[in-house]
């Protein structure tokens, strides 16, 4: 990253960074962890079908709407909506995407947290058990644990703190760049591995086929809600990204380069994960705990198992440093540009909202487990608020102002660099925003609320 001498503000160095650092934001525990078990708790391939229309038909022009946003106006969520329609009242919707990133930190962290345990058992040989069921009862007794979890969610926080508070820098650009490939390449062995398991046509069947009558209204609102999860969508981090790309960055080929590692990853994890549920003898619907039920068995069952185990929680734990730094940023760049806060400051009260809550969410397992806000423990509230109603509700927004409220001019010179260059799909792209995204996501509410 490089400051720009005009603005004064921070630019990606390369294109190369552009591409890690969006990717790098989206690819985390949304597609290792939340895609499998979201898929495996409703039904498998419908889900996968719903979620990959949702990422392409919805996703994509909505990241081209946050990109035009943040680049044109290199501002933060809540000054692009203000720059962009200064009298209007569209700033509120700003303010809800803040509220989402620190709501989704809080439960994300925790999550990395369990990632740190993992990674660090695999390392002082703790993981080496003999059976499935020794997997599961490892972690049930772990995550309801009242300290360690809470531990590990601050401990992460605090990692998260440090790399934050130097400025969104060198180290991330730099980061990613290495990471993205480095966890591409593990992914792809683990799923060959997988691939040559005895049940691996049955989890492939699971994935890939879809069987209709899984379609629910509830099941499109988790399909809905993973694909603006995984994308990083719908809360102004896209927006917040884009306002430190150059004037050069194509905003459509990168929207679409996102769109198509993310599901990619995703993919591969559920081609991990689901060959070696079946051939364990697992249920896919285990929900959250999923995936660290059954990644340590896959271990396992590998030659080197710990070393393997070590350097994929390893990574983990990295590439949800990449999505959190770029969760956190929202609201930082936030404080810093529109309540004139230090940056040290701004992080500051971002770290410390996130222990907080971070801390409710990481005892719902345990001690808090009988807490309940409609029904759901804090874990599952946060997990639900933001993914199913904010993001969807902040991209649905973001699309119809793009869409008709902001100027043609404004939106074709963003998408052309400034007439540089032929972006042919214009047309379309403007066409989903205006009709596709908000009646797509309308609908899918009213359905999930039984109104239609
Ligand atoms: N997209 C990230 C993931 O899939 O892990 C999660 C995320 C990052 C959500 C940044 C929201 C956000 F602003």
């Amino acid at each position: 990253m490089t400051i720009d001498k005009k603005t004064d503000r921070a630019q990606f160095a390369t294109k190369l960074g552009v591409i890690a650092t969006t990717v790098g934001s989206a690819v985390g525990l949304g597609n290792i962890w939340r895609f499998p078990y979201e898929a495996g708790s409703n039904g498998g391939g419908a889900f996968m079908l719903c979620y990959i229309f949702f990422i392409f038909v919805i996703g994509v022009p909505v990241i081209c709407a946050e990109f035009m946003m943040g680049r044109g106006t290199r501002s933060n969520i809540l000054g692009a909506y203000r720059k962009l329609s200064p009298n209007g009242k569209w700033y509120i919707a700003g303010y809800m995407g803040i509220l989402a990133s620190v709501v989704i930190l809080s439960f994300y962290s925790v999550v990395a947290g369990w990632t740190l345990e993992y990674f660090t058992q695999s390392l002082l040989g703790g993981m080496e058990m003999s059976s499935a069921s020794e997997y599961h009862e490892e972690f049930s007794n772990f995550s309801t644990d009242g300290v360690r979890p809470v531990v590990w969610t601050i401990v992460f926080l605090v990692v998260n703190y440090v790399i934050l508070a130097r400025g969104v820098t060198k180290g991330i650009e730099k980061m990613s760049n290495i990471l993205m490939p480095l966890l591409f390449l593990l992914l792809l062995i683990f799923c060959i591995n997988s691939l040559t398991l005895d049940k691996a046509s049955a989890g492939l069947a699971f994935l890939f086929h879809p069987d209709f009558s899984k379609i629910t209204p509830g099941m499109l609102l988790s399909a809905m809600g993973q694909a603006f999860f995984s994308l990083s969508l719908g809360l102004g981090c896209m927006t917040t990204y884009a306002s430190y790309f150059s004037d050069k960055t194509r905003l459509g080929r990168s929207a679409v380069i996102t769109a198509g590692l993310d599901t990619l990853v995703a993919m591969l994890a559920g081609v991990i994960i689901f060959p070696a549920v079946f051939s364990f003898g697992m249920s896919p619907q285990a929900g959250p705990t999923l995936v660290f039920e059954v990644l340590p068995a896959i271990f396992h069952s590998l030659p080197g198992g710990m070393v393997w185990s070590s350097l994929f929680f390893f990574l983990l734990v990295l590439a949800s440093l990449t999505s959190t730094i770029s969760m956190s940023e929202i609201s930082i760049a936030f404080m810093v540009e529109e309540k004139g806060m230090k940056r040290r400051t701004a992080t500051h009260v971002n770290t410390l909202i996130a222990m907080v809550f971070g801390t409710l969410c990481a005892l719902s397992f345990g001690p808090l487990a009988d807490v309940r806000i409609f029904g759901m423990t804090f874990f599952n509230a946060f997990d639900y608020l933001s993914s199913n109603i904010l993001l969807p509700l902040g991209g649905m927004i973001a699309s119809v102002f793009v869409g008709w409220f902001v100027d043609r001019k404004f939106i074709r010179e963003q998408m052309t660099d400034s007439g540089t260059i032929r972006f042919r799909a214009l047309g379309l792209i403007v066409f989903c925003l205006r009709y596709i995204a908000p009646t797509g996501i309308a609908l899918v509410f009213l359905n999930s609320i039984g109104v239609l």
